[in-house]
């Protein structure tokens, strides 16, 4: 074949490659659709329901809670505002409301009511806020501009271990509670060793833990297992009626933190229909104090591998951990994620499930469970005595006659009353005496 042929047929193919690359540039121009558009438009259409956010905590450390104190519009030395939720395209938020594990076994409860005021407090103060607490609820506002706030109670130990207390906070509005943090509680182990209490030769649920399990079923309480330990998990989500969730946690294959989840775990989650909401803490995903988007699409990566896309959502932990991946170190960087996401081939029905979908369906399952277990009575189980080591359990019984100084301490006082009430009797016969 003569040589200027070939030059002559490659040059107009080269021609036509540089005709092909000036129209379809000229395409985007016209359209302007880039991947970033495909991000914007499919979270427009599925905005974020994330699992976990720590502002509640901040709002305490800050300010004590003095909501007044601050502009939550723009809060510069945080990662979560609402001008920053709205840009990361965040439609319903899960606030947590957590009690420091120090405060086990004396003002939890107060602590927790708290936190609860607090978040009430910002979510019906601030009009881009909601305050919900059911699955119609979240799906009447996917056409409305509002932020959905739902209460979830971070650790157990919150409610003493009453389910009574328990009842109450569900009335506050609480839908979901982690069943320890970093301490086991006596009915519950945690994932962390840190606090050196209620040490159990065995590490699952007591039976107690079982009807603390129960009675969130029944109540409609989405069951969290982020923090417990593994064991506890398990037999946590073997117990549990409805699905169950990991609200922030990732793969322990990928990272080896006890925080995250083991594939055995992932496992089990997949047959009760569970999810896990992806921690984006750089400790749980790179297990280093640095990570960036692609470590964090890896732990998406994996856990759609084993046990598929309709098992994912994403709890962020923001202003519950220090360090955030590199592209991802606030609330509106949620897209960020999604787009590294796309150009790993995860199709939009994927994202959607991811986005929002997942944990609608879990929380529509836990809702169902409630309503099929309405004939069910309110749980009267009490813990023992012994199991529980608090010493501010008041014991109640009548006051010892004999006039004795009791172990709850309440004859004390009924003694300084006496002595007040014969005073002051005293007091007014001597004036009514000193007039006559
Ligand atoms: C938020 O506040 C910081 C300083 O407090 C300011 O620099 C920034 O422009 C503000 N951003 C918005 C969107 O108001
Ligand atoms: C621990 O408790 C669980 C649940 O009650 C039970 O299945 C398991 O056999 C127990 N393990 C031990 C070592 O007693
Ligand atoms: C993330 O960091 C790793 C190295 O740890 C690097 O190979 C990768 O390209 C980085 N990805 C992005 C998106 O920066
Ligand atoms: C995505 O899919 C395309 C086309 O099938 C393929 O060429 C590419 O390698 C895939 N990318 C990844 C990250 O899997
Ligand atoms: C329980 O639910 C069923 C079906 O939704 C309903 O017909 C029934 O009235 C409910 N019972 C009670 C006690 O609420
Ligand atoms: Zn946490």
């Amino acid at each position: 074949m003569p040589s200027w042929v070939t030059s002559a047929s490659s040059r107009s193919w080269m021609k036509s490659l540089r005709h092909l690359v000036v129209l379809s540039s000229l395409c985007c121009f016209i359209s302007g659709y880039s991947d970033k558009d495909r991000v914007r438009e499919l979270m427009s259409k599925y905005p974020l329901i994330d699992g976990h956010n720590d502002l509640a905590l901040q709002l305490r450390k800050l300010h004590n809670n003095r909501l007044s104190k601050m502009d939550l519009h723009n809060v510069s030395k945080l990662a979560t505002d609402i001008n920053r939720l709205q840009a990361g395209q965040v439609q319903t938020q899960m606030f947590a409301v957590y009690v420091m594990c120090g405060a086990q076994e004396k003002d939890a409860v107060r602590l927790a009511l708290e936190q609860i005021d607090v978040v009430r407090r910002m979510c019906t103060e601030y009009q881009e806020f909601e305050l919900v607490t059911s699955t119609q609820e979240l799906k009447n506002y996917e056409s409305s501009r509002k932020i959905a706030c739902l209460i979830s109670l971070e650790g157990g130990h919150a409610i003493d271990s009453s389910l009574p207390a328990l009842r109450m906070f569900y009335q506050l509005g609480v839908r979901s509670m982690a069943l320890t943090h970093t301490c086991n509680t006596p009915w519950a182990e945690s994932s962390s060793k840190l606090y050196n209490i209620y040490q159990r030769q065995n590490d699952s649920l007591t039976n107690f833990g079982k009807a603390v399990v129960e009675e969130m079923n029944r109540l409609g309480m989405i069951v969290d297992l982020s923090h417990t330990s593994w064991e506890t998990a398990w037999a946590a989500l073997k117990h549990s009626k409805a699905p169950v969730i990991f609200s922030h946690s990732s793969s322990f294959s990928i990272c080896n933190h006890e925080r995250n989840v083991p594939d055995w775990l992932l496992q089990e989650l997949k047959k009760k229909q569970g999810l896990i909401m992806v921690n984006l803490h750089s400790k749980f995903i790179s297990c280093r104090e640095e990570a960036n988007v692609s470590h964090v699409a890896d732990h998406f990566d994996h856990i759609k591998r084993l046990i598929g896309a309709e098992s994912i959502g994403i709890g962020g932990d923001y202003e519950g951990a220090v360090s955030f991946p590199r592209g991802l170190e606030d609330v509106s960087k949620y897209p960020a994620l999604i787009l590294e996401l796309l150009r790993r081939n995860w199709t939009d029905n994927e994202l959607a499930d991811v986005l929002r979908r997942n944990f609608l369906r879990v929380f529509e399952g836990v809702e169902m469970v409630r309503d099929q277990l309405n004939r069910t009575r309110p749980s009267e189980i009490q813990i023992s005595l012994e199991e529980v080591q608090n010493q501010c359990r008041l014991v109640l019984r009548p006051p010892d006659k004999r006039g004795q100084v009791d172990r709850s301490g309440t004859s004390r006082p009924r003694q300084e009353t006496k002595l007040l009430l014969i005073l002051s009797i005293v007091l007014l016969l001597s004036s009514l005496l000193m007039f006559e």
